[in-house]
């Protein structure tokens, strides 16, 4: 049986850990070759090992995506490597310790929308002006099921989440017609490291998802995957634009 993306050439940022570990393994069990670009590079190797000890096919590629030198770097390399770009998952992304909106340090803003948003925006950048010239592709943005809730102690970064929907509209609607499609996944509370930080900096926060999850747990990395992997791919073919929530219900 072919996989979902066989023969793909897929790149993820922050593939080193979490939810973006998660989405390589999947694209690669579903046929993909992967480059898992991060700036963890202890974590992105492990990645690749997991890779290849499933059969799969990766290379790591060191990465901030809030330099844009390294963004185009890293798409070049995964063209060279690979001979295309076919699909993106543009997943890397900062937590924000829970502050208040008034105690936020200009750095700490500042660095929040360098890495989620101006990130999310130089992903998009290069990987569209590489499936522009060669045929189209199919990109998903990591967002958060913040981005449509009133979350407290978390302004930053459901700013940038807010923002990445927006972000993501505007590249459908724009490369529709080129054969680019692009959507977001919105997760809601995943047990990964961050949110394993967040619940520990504050123990109400377990009782409080909870109580405001319908499902009543929170989700895990490979059921984000999965759906990364199915807008990825062609049986999606008639979906952009989309703001897909995996949440649990949590913003019903
Ligand atoms: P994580 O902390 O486990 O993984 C994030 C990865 O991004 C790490 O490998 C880290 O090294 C990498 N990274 C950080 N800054 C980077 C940069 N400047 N350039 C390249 N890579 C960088 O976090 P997790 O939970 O897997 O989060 C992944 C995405 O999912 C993030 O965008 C996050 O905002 C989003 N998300 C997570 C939720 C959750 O509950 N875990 C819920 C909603 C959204």
């Amino acid at each position: 049986m072919t996989g979902l993306v066989e023969g793909k050439a897929a790149l993820v940022t922050g593939a080193a850990n979490g939810i973006g570990r998660a989405s390589a393994l999947a694209f690669a069990r579903e046929g993909a070759r992967v480059a898992v670009a991060d700036v963890d590079a202890d974590g992105g190797e492990e990645t690749v090992r997991l890779i290849a000890k499933q059969g799969g096919e990766a290379f790591f590629v060191p990465c901030d995506v809030a330099d844009e030198d390294a963004v185009a770097a890293a798409v070049a390399l995964t063209v060279q490597r690979y001979g295309a770009l076919d699909c993106a998952h543009n997943n890397a992304g900062l937590g924000q310790r829970q502050v208040p909106l008034a105690e936020i340090s200009r750095a700490s803003w500042d660095r929040t929308l360098a890495v989620n948003l101006t990130g999310t925006w130089l992903c998009l950048k290069h990987e569209i002006q590489h499936m522009q010239a060669h045929g189209g592709g199919a990109i998903v943005a990591t967002s958060s099921a913040t981005s449509l809730l009133g979350v407290p102690l978390t302004a930053a970064y459901a700013a940038t989440k807010a923002a990445i929907n927006q972000l993501v509209r505007s590249a459908a609607m724009e490369y529709a017609k080129v054969g680019i499609r692009v959507n977001a996944v919105l997760p809601g509370p995943i047990g990964t490291e961050m949110v394993t930080r967040a619940m520990a900096e504050n123990p109400a926060l377990e009782d409080h998802l909870m109580q405001t999850v319908p499902l009543a747990r929170v989700g895990t990395p490979e059921e984000v995957a999965d759906a990364v992997v199915f807008l990825c791919s062609p049986r999606s073919g008639f979906t952009t634009g989309s703001l897909l929530t995996i949440d649990g219900g949590q913003v019903l």
